[in-house]
């Protein structure tokens, strides 16, 4: 089949591409390498899946309309993954531009283009982060996530409701998956894991949020992945 997924030079658009790239799949990436972490890691990761012949990346950001719409035109994908972001909730406090350019206008461009090229199945990421002021652990896909607590939560809501009413109108199968928090290999610098490793390697204290009092379950990704691959 063919695939196009945006976000391929990020953690888990890069795991998801090699996934399907092994099993004999073509997968279109676009990916824009935005600066938000070491861009060498995501050239890295791009580097990497270019190993196969039946990998294309395009670089380029979702914000522009006429090269988004020219790459997935180009690519004809049976199935569109939609990965590519502005992740990380700390980040969203000091640059929430970031997450309204990528989140928002990035991700109706992708369901504008969804709809004129008839995918059979877009898939969308959005994250646990939206059940917010939710207090009842462990969450469900039924209970409420209408109180987002952070701008990158607000922006992930708001791509899941234009998703929902993109799918009603024009008939697009949807499916938005809500990760919880993903850990491996290639993972990214910006996460508590990698975060910790590094401070303990160079001797120097880890920091800690939320007065040490916090917990939370790890999704690995190669699960992740298995679900992606699944349900695609
Ligand atoms: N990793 C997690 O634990 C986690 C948890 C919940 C949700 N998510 C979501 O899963 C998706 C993938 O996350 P990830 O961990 O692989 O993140 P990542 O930052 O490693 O990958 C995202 C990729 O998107 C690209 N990108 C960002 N903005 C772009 C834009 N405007 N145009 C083009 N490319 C752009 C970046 O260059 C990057 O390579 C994201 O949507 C994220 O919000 C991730």
């Amino acid at each position: 089949m063919r695939y196009f997924i945006t976000g391929t030079a990020g953690f888990i658009g890069f795991h998801l591409a090699r996934r399907l790239l092994q099993e004999g799949h073509e997968v279109t990436g676009f990916d824009g390498l935005t600066p938000y972490y070491n861009v060498k890691l995501k050239e890295m990761r791009h580097a990497a899946l270019s190993q196969f012949p039946a990998f294309r990346p395009v670089i380029s950001m979702l914000e522009d309309r006429p090269a988004l719409e020219a790459a997935v035109s180009a690519a004809k994908p049976d199935i569109l993954i939609h990965l590519a972001a502005q992740a990380g909730v700390r980040y969203s406090l000091e640059n929430p531009e970031a997450y309204i350019h990528s989140n928002v206008e990035g991700s109706w461009n992708i369901m504008e283009i969804a709809r004129r090229v008839e995918v059979r199945h877009l898939m969308l990421a959005s994250t646990s982060s939206i059940y917010g002021a939710n207090a009842t652990v462990p969450f469900h896909e039924t209970d409420r996530a209408d109180e987002p607590l952070t701008i990158y939560a607000a922006t992930k809501k708001s791509m899941e409701l234009m998703a929902h009413s993109y799918s009603h109108l024009h008939k697009i199968p949807t499916t938005a998956f809500r990760f919880f928090t993903v850990y491996g290999p290639w993972g990214r610098p910006d996460m508590a894991l990698f975060k910790f490793t590094k401070n303990m390697l160079e001797g120097q204290p880890i920091e800690i949020y939320g007065e040490g009092n916090m917990s939370r379950d790890f999704t690995y990704i190669d699960d992740l992945i298995e679900a992606i691959v699944r349900l695609s």
